[in-house]
């Protein structure tokens, strides 16, 4: 099976100097650290880390697909109701694994896909202005099980079900991921007898993509999700035997530390030179910031740890950020997404032979382009100083894809040990989630609310 690849000669000192790239000795030193970081991490395995067992999980699988067959033909829409890790995993494999024009033309048969991962009214509203539920699939997706966004959107897509379809004819719309026990969710699954899956222990919502919380919705638009776990599975098995020197994951955790730790660059860009990898660059923003972005260390010490990730778009953003990342300041480092072999050949006709400037391009491929402008701007960032490097995929399909969602999950579990920092708790994220509660008046939350309210400063009105 053809595997990604990670090509970090323009991170290297040789490169781009050694004030912004990594020394050869500086990653070397860091080989016994790494090692036995991903150690650590695979001794958690089959304690607390579930999530790395995921691509494993075939009865689960089966279950995902029998629910998808089950419903094939059925519905027009399906709408996921989720937020941070219960969305951005379905959103990044849909971009990438169905065709950019899905949802304005869906293939025979399969629904348009919708993530609705806003309570902003305008967008609810307006999807609600626009489609009909009584056509629509709504996946429920919350580990917690009362995540207030999810749940409204919830309460409210039921109530509009029920109208249309009375009490009993709405169940069939909707389906529920959530923990398998706990949550309200899981009561509301039970009194209802909706259909669910489960979102097994020691699975956390960045690093859930794998499990149902991914794959129910990929499965109901056509994505071949045993491929993107067949993907996941064989960077998991590389991973664990490859020495130092060929694990990607080691290389790629070691240089954000050291980007970061002894280069002084504080973001980490993603730069994605392809169209249907765009949003992969945004699920592992969440994971990069909720896992690393620290108050203290695993001892307790306040280190206020964790790096800045950004997301740019190849060669859209070249118009856009590349100015600033070729001139700007030295604060970082470049991820490229880059594809070997894109699925389409799109040939460029001649229309003005007198005028060079646009005859340059007749009879060239706009796949040569493309490439030539990945290509430049790899030049240009390495040729000003810009630490970057390369993760090349050989095309981008479920296998791939399913490679790079494991590559990185374990890569940023590497990282939370050379940081020093737990990467699987998000104490900021619930202290938000927590407020949100006190302020809607949440009951149990009332001394939060009090709180909350002496400490903010009295509204001003103005005119
Ligand atoms: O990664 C995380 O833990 C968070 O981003 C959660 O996924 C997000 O807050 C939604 O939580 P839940 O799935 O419990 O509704």
């Amino acid at each position: 099976m053809d595997r990604i690849t990670l090509d970090v000669t323009n991170a290297m000192a040789a490169a781009v100097g050694p004030d912004h790239g990594v020394g050869s000795d500086e990653l070397a030193a860091l080989r016994e650290p790494a090692v036995q970081a991903l150690a650590a991490v695979e001794a958690r395995r089959v304690q607390d880390l579930r999530w790395m067992d995921l691509p494993y999980a075939n009865d689960v699988h089966d279950e995902v697909l029998g629910y998808a067959a089950s419903v094939t033909g059925r519905f027009r829409n399906v709408v996921v109701l989720g937020i941070g890790g219960s969305a951005l995993g379905n959103t990044a494999l849909h971009a990438a694994l169905s065709s950019p024009f899905h949802d304005l033309a869906p293939p025979p048969g399969l629904p348009r896909l919708f993530v609705l991962d806003n309570v902003d009214p305008d967008l609810v509203g307006e999807w609600l202005d626009h489609f009909d539920p009584a056509e629509t699939l709504f996946n429920v997706i919350s580990k917690s099980g009362g995540t207030a966004e999810t749940m409204s959107q919830f309460l409210l897509f039921r109530e509009r079900l029920v109208q249309a379809l009375g009490e009993e004819g709405h169940r069939e719309h909707i389906v529920i991921t959530t923990d398998e026990t706990k949550g309200i969710l899981r009561e509301i699954v039970e009194r209802e007898g909706y259909h669910s899956f489960v979102v097994p222990d020691g699975v956390g919502g960045r690093f859930s993509v794998l499990s149902p919380v991914g794959l129910v919705s990929s499965a109901l638009v056509g994505i071949d999700i045993k491929g993107v776990l067949a993907g996941a599975a064989s960077m998991d098995e590389f991973c664990r035997d490859a020495s130092f020197e060929e694990n990607p994951v080691l290389t790629y955790a070691c240089l954000q530390w050291l980007m970061q730790e002894q280069k002084s660059k504080n973001v980490a860009v993603t730069f994605s030179y392809s169209h249907r990898l765009r949003d992969l660059a945004d699920w592992y923003a969440q994971l990069l910031a909720e896992s690393i972005g620290k108050r203290t260390s695993r001892g307790g010490d306040v280190v206020h740890k964790g790096p800045t990730p950004v997301r740019a778009v190849g060669v859209t953003d070249q118009h856009s950020q590349m100015q600033l990342y070729a001139e700007g300041p030295f604060d970082k480092w470049f991820t490229l997404l880059s594809v070997t072999q894109p699925d389409h050949a799109v040939p460029l006709p001649s229309a003005y032979p007198d005028l060079e400037g646009a005859e340059y391009l007749a009879g060239r491929d706009l796949g040569e382009l493309f490439r030539a402008e990945r290509e430049g701007t790899r030049v240009a960032l390495t040729e000003a100083g810009r630490p970057n490097v390369s993760i090349v995929f050989p095309r981008v399909d479920a296998r791939s894809v399913g490679q790079y969602l494991m590559m990185m999950e374990l890569a940023v579990a590497v990282m939370g040990e050379l940081y020093d920092v737990d990467a699987f708790d998000q104490p900021g994220v619930e202290a938000g989630k927590v407020a949100a509660y006190a302020l809607m008046g949440r009951a149990g939350y009332e001394t939060r609310r009090a709180e909350i309210e002496a400490s903010s400063p009295t509204e001003k009105k103005t005119s």
